[in-house]
């Protein structure tokens, strides 16, 4: 079964770069109609010149009260959203400012889950809908200096599981996307977030690990046709994931050889 998108709206945050505007790309290509947020207004108002009527934008901060209610007021009717405005922090447990730590889980998890939640009223109402949140592969074994995003990544995902069999009933899909490292501002922000100097992740890491932003969009829109759980874009990530949750020391090992 493949699900038509033509003129469906699909709400995106986060999508004044990177992968949340390549999936604007790639949903209008699909025939989507997108409703397109983030801080930076100047960046969206060039997304919408591009792609045209059927794309609109509401610039904003999602993790600022009522924000995630104002977005869905303003989209009309809604079939998908695209919680992906997302951030990193690359700290040592030693040197962890918590609020630093709080704010990431404010924008990584509880802004995202809010969207969610907040969407999936009028969704069940209309037994219709489909709820995507960005993970990461991250989500699934972890890293050193990242224990705030990996930790956030890993909640998205155990509560978009816990989502996805509660809306099932209600024809609501929900799926999580498990990206590996996609070459867009992420690392620079985090850097600089961080106050860490700026090690550049994409030139340092093996070419296997990296992929584009329109990698991912890609498989966005596919899974919006054809729902799934979780969207891989790595398979051989996938595996060493499986592998490090079935086998926890090996991961120790292996990402410390990284770092
Ligand atoms: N890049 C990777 O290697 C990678 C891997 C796995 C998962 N991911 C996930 O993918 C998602 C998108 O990241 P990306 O790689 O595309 O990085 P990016 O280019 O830095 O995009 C992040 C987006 O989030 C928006 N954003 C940040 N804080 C916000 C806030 N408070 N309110 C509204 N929007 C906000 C930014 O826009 P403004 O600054 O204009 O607000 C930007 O559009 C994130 O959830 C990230 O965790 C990335």
């Amino acid at each position: 079964m493949s699900i038509p998108l033509e003129g469906k709206t699909i709400l995106i945050t986060g999508a004044s770069s990177g992968i949340g505007a390549a999936t604007a790309r790639a949903c209008i290509a699909a025939g989507m109609k997108c409703v397109i947020t983030a801080r930076r207004e100047d960046r969206l108002k060039t997304l919408c010149t591009e792609l045209g009527g059927s794309c609109s934008y509401i610039a904003g901060d999602v993790t600022e009260e009522g924000f995630n209610q104002h977005l869905l007021d303003e989209s009309g009717e809604v079939y998908a959203i695209f919680a992906n405005a997302g951030h990193g922090l690359d700290q040592k447990i030693v040197d962890n400012n918590m609020e630093q730590f709080k704010e990431l889980f404010r924008l990584n998890v509880f802004s995202a889950v809010e969207l969610a939640s907040l969407a999936t009223k009028e969704m069940v109402k209309r037994k219709s809908g489909h709820i995507i949140l960005n993970a990461s592969c991250l989500s699934k074994f972890s890293v050193p200096h990242n224990s705030a995003y990996c930790g956030s990544k890993a909640a998205v995902e155990a509560i978009a599981k816990s989502m996805r069999i509660e809306l099932k009933k209600n024809k609501v899909f929900v799926s999580t996307v498990h990206p590996i490292g996609t070459k867009t501002e992420f690392f620079k922000e985090s850097s600089s977030r961080s106050g860490t100097e700026f090690s550049d992740f994409e030139k340092n890491s093996p070419a296997w690990l990296m992929q584009s932003p329109e990698k991912v969009a890609d498989a966005v829109v596919r899974c919006l046709r054809r729902p799934k759980p979780e969207v891989w874009t790595s398979l051989p990530m996938r595996l060493i994931s499986t592998l490090f949750t079935a086998f926890p020391r090996a991961s120790g090992v292996t990402v410390n050889k990284f770092s």
